[in-house]
């Protein structure tokens, strides 16, 4: 009987097992998308996603840079191709150019990050030059001080104005813009909104409101519905649909009228999109999220010092648990155990 040699038995130096299978979960979703929030600190306070009071988060509880690159080469292995950076605000956090750029080898097919677009002017070229190659950007209102008051910083409106021409100089295009939509408060300017796509030359994405926010706002009858956007628009404008690509979660339009931008409706409370559901997240202080709404978090310190090998069984382990959907308005819905700003958008 041949003798299997030493060396083909032995894991390579890597500590990796050989050619892992796609990350699947027990409902035959394939993961190729992870949302990083690189630091749960923000400059912002927007009232729809803060309470007021306290610092959100702490730069010293942040994973290192080598650890999230220690992750990322797992994970990449493990077939993600998709990367977003969140936070918080990714921007505040020192060194994440250079952690972008040090992604290079890694390959990973998209790069992409969500910014509220404050100190975005001054990091929109380099990041480019990194190799970022997308970007969203918050923007809640098109009224300059309707807009800082939601953020609650004065001059907000005109740093996230000249972050957005500097995203598109830089060639981040077509810059996307995330409106979070609540009733009686910003719901009267969908059609300005839209104006601000065609004249900006942005893709303006409409969000409905989920209840993840730190205080209690959240009711069924503040969520404005991808159906009264859409009526709304449609009343004003001819409106085409565009095909929807893998895992995206937004129905896209483009002006009948050949105008340029576009229009994308994010409808996670009455048109969930749980049943496509292709990503993971990971929070700023090393915990895996399988789902925006996971009451249960998979700490990654303790793989983290073992390697790569157990790495990846955590990662697999956790995908295996990852939530069917989630419950909002549901009798009997649980509040996730963070709020937004800590796990990323
Ligand atoms: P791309 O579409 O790839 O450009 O990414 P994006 O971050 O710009 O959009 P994405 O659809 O990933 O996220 C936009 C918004 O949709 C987020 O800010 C959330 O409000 C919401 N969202 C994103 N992921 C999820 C999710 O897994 N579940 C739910 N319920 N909502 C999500
Ligand atoms: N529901 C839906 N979207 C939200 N965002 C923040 N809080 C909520 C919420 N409760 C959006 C932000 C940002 C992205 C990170 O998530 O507007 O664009
Ligand atoms: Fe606003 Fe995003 Fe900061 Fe929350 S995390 S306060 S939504 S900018």
């Amino acid at each position: 009987m041949p003798v299997p040699s030493a060396t083909a038995a032995r894991p390579p130096a890597s500590g990796f097992s050989a050619a892992p299978g796609p990350l699947r979960d027990r409902f035959g979703r394939i993961i190729t998308d992870t949302r990083i929030s690189i630091t749960d600190r923000c400059n912002y306070r927007c009232v729809y996603c803060r309470e007021g009071g306290e610092e959100a988060g702490q730069a010293g509880r942040e994973l290192s840079w080598d650890d999230w690159r220690q992750v990322l080469l797992v994970l990449r292995r493990l077939g993600i191709r998709k990367l977003r950076f969140t936070g918080g605000e990714p921007l505040l956090r020192r060194g994440l150019i250079e952690f972008i750029a040090s992604l290079a080898p890694l390959g990973f097919e998209d790069l992409a990050l969500t910014t509220n677009g404050h100190l975005l002017a001054a990091q929109a070229a380099e990041l480019r030059r990194a190799g970022l190659q997308r970007i969203t950007v918050s923007l809640d209102s098109v009224q300059p001080e309707k807009f800082a008051r939601i953020a609650r910083v004065p001059g907000a409106w005109e740093r996230v104005r000249d972050g957005i021409a500097a995203a598109q100089t830089a060639g981040l295009e077509p810059v996307k813009i995330n409106a979070v939509l609540l009733r009686g408060f910003n719901d009267d300017e969908i059609e300005a909104f839209a104006e601000f796509a065609r004249r900006q030359r942005v893709v303006v994405r409409f969000i409905e409101f989920m209840p993840l926010e730190e205080g209690r706002l959240w009711t069924p009858e503040i969520v404005v519905t991808m159906r009264e956007i859409l009526e709304r628009l449609q009343a004003r404008y001819r409106l085409e649909s565009l095909p929807v690509e893998g895992g995206e979660t937004a129905r896209r339009f483009r002006f009948a009228d050949g105008s340029p931008g576009e229009i994308g409706i994010i409808a996670p409370v009455t048109q969930p999109f749980c049943g496509h559901c292709s990503r993971i997240r990971l929070t700023a202080d090393g915990k895996l999220r399988t789902c925006l709404f996971s009451l249960r978090e998979w700490p990654l310190a303790a793989a983290l010092r073992a390697g790569g090998e157990e790495l990846e069984a955590l990662v697999r382990r956790a995908v295996a648990h990852k939530e069917e959907r989630h419950h909002i308005g549901e009798p009997g819905f649980q509040r996730p155990s963070r709020t937004m700003v800590h796990i990323g958008g």
